[in-house]
């Protein structure tokens, strides 16, 4: 997508980088940064911080950073062109709009337009005739007609075409029809059929508010093949892995926390009983994509995973995907219920939310899935068991939760708990030295911790990496050192990140445009995190030396690893060597 360059200067400067932060963080000046609570991760001292000079912003604990832009695509989930879209808007500037874009967002326009139509003939099929038995069916599974309303559920009646009758009636065209997925296209002759019939239909709604999908619910057992549970397929504004059912509602919630169900049923039941902050993934595994939308609206997870064995089984795999997200995971453990929505209604809100409150941390839930993993009635077993909760135990930060956890082990197994120290003990060693052979390592290769953590981003020679990014940071700083680097080539570059980037700017500097972070263009969030994170460890004086030493750097490099023969290679380690004044 490509908005004019002058343009998107303009935006840039007409929304302050703190400004437009402001809106979502509290900042406090000190010196010439601001620093405020970072939005992305949950933290009680302030680690991210605003540049309004260098009209970048840059999150110390979770390495999140870049430009204005970049800010508002991260914080409301936005892609490019939207976030340019949202900025222009705030400040009343108009868009030229690129055709292809143009027409790509009228058709999502109008595909949301078509889906909150569909709901809203769904909802009504509900109180109608043809919605009796659909309705009787909600009702008996206890959703009074405030969820029925708030969730804006409805009915898909047992007929072939009403919803292709209703929505071509209000001017939608059979193309939009079949792009909205919530038709099928007869094989035979063409014709277009609903995909959705006598079904109980649950919207799915965005953190925006637009409805672009549903789930439908079977209701009676006609068909014994037939899926209790039928969604939309993916389509130009439906991505089942990137939303999750009633977030939408969740992230309102001011209780502190987002629970993750399995079911529809079960978020609904849920919010009924005042657990308005229940989020359902959308019939698939938990996805990073998933874990990434959660992290943006609270730290704090309540995994809650039906007792069965595929339900433990999601749990396990949701954890790590979960903690890499920054969040922090609890886990609850259905008891004399099969899911959330039995257990309410069998027990009540108040039995529900004891549970919640023993719900265990991680290392309870990790520890007792170990102990089902083995049968402690024979000793062998009960050996490995002991090995390893162990290993688990002797992991934990804090003395008092070795100690804690290391008695109830010693229990369970029916061991002394100096048994069970020792054990965890020899574990400890055993990790200690690991890690110092790991550490060790990273020392013998200090270069390792300079390397970014995306792997689609990594260098290959660290020598040039560490020039190129010395150069970045100093043209940024002062633009005008591009006269003096304007003879370096982006081929030059070992990274092919950093050479683009710099490409990028010094074109821009000879067109006398801004030159600075924001402006940057076709970057990964992961890229402009990268790139935000050297400018910000790069504070050293502006010094002209400097970039003369560092491109001499990238250049000297760059011929070494593109000369032909072993031979060049020799000739030219020499004439570096003597250019150094050193033997040869
Ligand atoms: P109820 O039986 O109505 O209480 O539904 P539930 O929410 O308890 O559903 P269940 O635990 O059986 O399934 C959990 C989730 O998995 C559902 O909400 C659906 O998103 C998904 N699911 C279940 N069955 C099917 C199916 O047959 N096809 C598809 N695509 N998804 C399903
Ligand atoms: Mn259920």
């Amino acid at each position: 997508m490509a908005f004019p360059a002058a343009f998107i200067d303009e935006l840039i400067a007409r929304n302050p980088i703190e400004d437009v932060v402001g809106q979502y963080v509290n900042l406090r000046r000190a010196g010439s940064n601001m620093f405020g609570l970072c939005p992305f991760h949950g933290e009680k001292t302030a680690s991210f911080s605003v540049a309004p000079d260098k009209g970048m912003y840059y999150c110390f604990g979770c390495h999140k950073g870049g430009g204005v832009i970049n800010f508002q695509m991260e914080i409301e989930g936005l892609s490019y062109p939207d976030a340019v879209r949202a900025l222009a808007k705030r400040v009343g500037m108009e868009v030229p709009e690129d055709e292809q874009y143009q027409s790509r967002y009228k058709a999502q326009e109008r595909l949301w337009a078509l889906h909150k139509e569909a709901a809203r003939f769904y909802h009504s099929k509900l109180y109608a005739p043809e919605g009796q038995e659909a309705l009787k069916y909600a009702t008996g599974r206890g959703m009074p007609k405030s969820t029925l309303t708030t969730f804006g559920i409805g009915y898909a009646p047992d007929t072939w075409s009403s919803l292709v009758d209703a929505m071509r009636k209000k001017g939608y065209t059979d193309d939009e029809l079949k792009d909205s997925g919530l038709v099928t296209v007869s094989k035979k002759n063409g014709a277009l059929f609903d995909r959705f019939r006598d079904r109980l239909m649950f919207p799915i709604i965005d953190v925006r508010g637009n409805v672009i999908g549903f789930g439908g619910r079977i209701m009676n057992n006609k068909d014994p093949n037939a899926a209790k549970y039928l969604n939309s397929p993916e389509t130009l504004i439906f991505n089942k892995r990137k939303n999750l059912f009633a977030l939408n509602l969740a992230k309102k919630s001011k209780l502190g926390y987002l629970i993750l169900v399995e079911g529809y049923m079960d978020a609904i039941a849920l919010h009924q009983y005042g657990f308005d902050c229940a989020v359902a993934s959308l019939g698939t595994a938990l996805t990073e994509d998933g874990a990434a939308l959660l992290s943006k609206y609270t730290d704090q997870v309540v995994l809650i995973y039906d007792g069965d064995n595929a339900g433990q089984k999601a749990a396990q795999r949701a954890i790590p995907i979960l903690e890499k997200a920054g969040l922090q995971v609890k886990v609850l453990q259905m008891r004399d219920a099969k899911d959330p929505d039995e257990y309410l209604k069998k027990f009540g809100a108040d039995k529900f939310k004891l549970l919640l409150e023993e719900s265990s941390n991680r290392v309870e839930y990790q520890l007792n899935a170990i102990r089902r993993k083995y049968d402690i009635r024979e000793d062998e077993q009960k050996v490995k068991y002991i090995l390893e909760a162990a290993e688990l135990i002797c992991s934990l930060g804090s003395a008092v939760q070795r100690e804690i956890y290391g008695h109830r082990v010693a229990e369970s197994a029916k061991i002394s708990y100096e048994a069970m120290k020792l054990e965890i003990d020899k574990a400890f060693k055993r990790r200690i030295s690991r890690e110092k052979k790991k550490q060790e390592q990273i020392n013998l290769a200090p270069a390792k911790n300079l390397q970014p953590k995306a792997r689609s981003i990594r260098y290959d020679n660290m020598k040039s990496a560490m020039a190129e990014e010395t150069v970045l940071a100093l043209i940024v700083k002062e633009p005008a050192l591009l006269d003096q680097a304007k003879e370096l080539n982006e081929k030059e570059f070992s990274s092919p990140l950093l050479g683009k980037v710099f490409a990028q700017l010094a074109e821009r500097y000879c067109q006398g445009l801004e030159v600075s972070v924001g402006v940057l263009t076709d970057l990964t969030s992961e890229e402009m995190s990268h790139l935000a994170g050297i400018l910000q460890r790069q504070d050293g004086p502006v010094n002209e030396t400097a970039l003369c030493d560092c491109i001499r750097t990238i250049r000297a490099e760059h011929q070494v690893s593109h000369v032909s023969s072993d031979d060049d290679l020799l000739a030219l380690r020499n004439k570096l060597k003597e250019r150094k004044g050193l033997k040869v």
